[in-house]
């Protein structure tokens, strides 16, 4: 049965009593972890958000609590009147921060009972992440999802507070909106009241916060949610949550050393560490070529090489054949890595088809030389070439790429970062980070037969490659900036347009014309035409920063109420079916065959 407070209040929380309150009467308030009965006496770990603290129930001194004691199972929830007393010798868990004390009960009322959970509430658990979701408020009860609910918490105070101490000011952008070009697909809300008509939910508040710089407010942020229709993954959600930063009469330099000091200290902040300042800086190509993506994850080495020069002649066409059509050979040196076994090395090559690849050429530099199915296709010295370019030393395992740019980079960069996890090349501890910088502005996408915007079509152009807009726009570099940690893009950002002209030739450029420009953009043209001042600014996927900060493996971890990879909500069971009354209201026909 369940008790009522009854003018009870909480003394303590149930992570900070030590010995130095040995004797103190106190009152704690919170969930059964564990039920021990133990030579007459019965022992409860009791669990609030900060912690454990043992409490006894003695039967002699104390016969009525004891007697209820004996009920109390997992989850339920209590109120414990006692007295703090030290543990006697040889129970002490040092392991526990209230490990010295325990509280010697003398009153317990029962709050409510519980039924007994579908999974224990403890931080190792081997229990399917969808029964998990399901009973998501038990799964938010567990230690280790409740610290890195703290640490978000401890994340975005830091943020606004060095924000605030720094002029910016949080202001509010609609979540019923246009949409606003981000790369995904948008959500849609339809609107009652103009049958017909759709708002959309914004991918991030982009076109808000430059109309905000047109309208004077100089440094603006919001941590704000943003929703993308995309394709789920594990660093990603269909709503997500940015830092979002936008200021004026600033460059790029000013943007990334200020939110570098920002990152820093909230690192600082949440983990204790300071990371090393200034952050390195790669353009987009020295990150492709080297790292084979635009995240690259420096903590390791095993950098791609190119070996176009010294095969581009071979007789082997695997290698040749790609590089006559502009393509690239390259390869990474897996050191000691010739100790891998047939198997494993299959394993790779369809990790790398996954990505596009067509094949996986490999080498084993043996005492003997070159043990490879591709050795005899090649001549002495092309073997001395690639031996030499890519430091082969004997136990090396060799891999090799042979395609487009595009392709043999992104397979090898992925594999590269694959065996990096496998064979333990990386510190989990560091947070390395490294700005990629220098994208091109366009990129021109295959399918749709347009140039697209490589950021979004906002991003301003290099000033000294304006004039290839016209000639050789995939040559046209970005003031663009992204910002990697441990190969993770947390952040992007850029120097926007504000000259209407050049807005206006880039939407040209990306195939908008000038009528579809005014219907989609046409208040951010208008705006422009009103004394838009230089800006720029950033947004930082705060739920990825969170997960890499907490060593989480997904950012579902770091979300009190996240979304599966299908984009449901196993709790409240989202999005579900509406009656017909309803849609009838949104002038909405379901064209859905059951
Ligand atoms: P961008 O699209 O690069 O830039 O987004 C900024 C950061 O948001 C995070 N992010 C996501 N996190 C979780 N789930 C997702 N689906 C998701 N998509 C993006 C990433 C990314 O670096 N308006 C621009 C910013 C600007 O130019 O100021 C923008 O939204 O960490
Ligand atoms: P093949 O002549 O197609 O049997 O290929 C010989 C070797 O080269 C095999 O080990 C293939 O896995 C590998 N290979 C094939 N295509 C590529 C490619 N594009 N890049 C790297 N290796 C490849």
């Amino acid at each position: 049965m369940a008790e009522s407070l009854e003018g009870w209040k909480r003394s303590n929380n149930c992570s900070e009593l030590t010995a130095s309150d040995t004797g103190s009467e106190v009152t704690l308030m919170g969930w059964v972890q564990r039920r021990r009965d133990h030579g007459g006496l019965i022992f409860i770990d009791l669990r609030d958000r900060e912690g454990l603290t043992q409490v006894v129930f003695n039967p002699e001194s104390d016969p009525s609590s004891h007697a209820k004691a004996h009920s109390l199972r997992s989850e339920y929830v209590i109120a414990v009147k006692g007295n703090v007393s030290r543990r006697p010798e040889g129970t002490v868990n040092p392991n526990l921060k209230t490990g010295k004390i325990e509280v010697i009960a003398s009153s317990l009322k029962v709050l409510n009972e519980s039924k007994t959970p579908p999974f224990t509430i403890e931080d190792d658990l081997d229990t399917a992440e969808t029964l998990r979701l399901r009973y998501r408020y038990l799964d938010l009860r567990r230690p280790i999802i409740q610290r890195n609910i703290v640490l978000r918490h401890t994340v975005a105070q830091k943020v606004r507070s060095f924000l605030n101490e720094r002029g910016f000011l949080e202001i509010e952008t609609p979540m019923l909106t246009k949409s606003t070009p981000e790369g995904a697909r948008d959500f849609l809300v339809p609107s009652r009241m103009n049958p017909g008509s759709f708002y959309a939910l914004p991918q991030s508040p982009q076109l808000f916060k430059q109309i905000l710089m047109v309208s004077g407010f100089d440094r603006y942020y919001q941590i704000v949610r943003c929703f993308r229709d995309e394709d789920l993954r594990a660093d990603r959600q269909p709503e997500f949550t940015q830092i979002d930063i936008e200021m004026s009469f600033i460059d790029r330099e000013d943007i990334m050393n200020l939110m570098e000091e920002m990152i820093s200290d909230v690192i600082h902040e949440a983990k204790g560490v300071r990371p090393n300042r200034p952050y390195p800086r790669l353009t987009y190509k020295e990150a492709i070529d080297r790292f084979g993506l635009d995240a690259p994850d420096v903590r390791f080495g095993m950098e791609l090489t190119d070996i176009s020069d010294v095969v581009k002649n071979s007789s082997f066409k695997v290698f040749a054949d790609p590089i006559s059509k502009g393509g690239v050979a390259k390869v990474i040196n897996v050191k000691n890595g010739a100790t891998m076994s047939r198997a494993e090395i299959d394993a790779l090559t369809e990790f790398a088809k996954s990505y596009g690849a067509k094949g996986l050429a490999w080498v084993k530099v043996t005492p003997e030389g070159w043990q490879s199915p591709i050795a005899k296709f090649l001549t002495e010295d092309e073997i001395k070439g690639i031996n030499d370019k890519s430091g082969a030393e004997i136990g090396d395992l060799l891999l090799f790429a042979a395609d487009t740019y595009r392709v043999a980079n992104t397979f090898l960069g992925r594999l590269r970062v694959h065996l990096g996890h496998k064979l333990g090349l990386i510190d989990k501890n560091v947070f390395s980070f490294v700005w990629v910088t220098d994208f091109p502005l366009l990129e021109f996408d295959e399918d749709e037969k347009r140039y697209v915007a490589v950021h979004h079509p906002f991003t301003a152009p290099m000033d000294e490659d304006l004039e290839s807009l016209n000639t050789r726009p995939e040559v046209v570099r970005a003031k663009a900036y992204d910002l990697v940690l441990n190969g993770t893009e947390i952040g992007g950002g850029s120097i926007r347009i504000h000259r209407q002209d050049i807005q206006s030739l880039i939407f040209e450029k990306l195939g908008i014309n000038t009528e579809e420009a005014g219907e989609k953009f046409g208040f951010l043209l208008e705006a422009l035409e009103f004394g838009a001042p230089p800006h720029g600014g950033i947004a930082f996927g705060l739920d990825r920063l969170i997960a890499i900060l907490t060593g989480s493996d997904s950012i579902r971890d770091v979300i009190a109420f996240p979304k599966t990879q299908k984009g449901t909500c196993l709790m409240t069971d989202a999005p579900s079916k509406v009656g017909k009354r309803q849609l009838d209201e949104l002038s909405i026909k379901v064209n859905v065959i059951e």
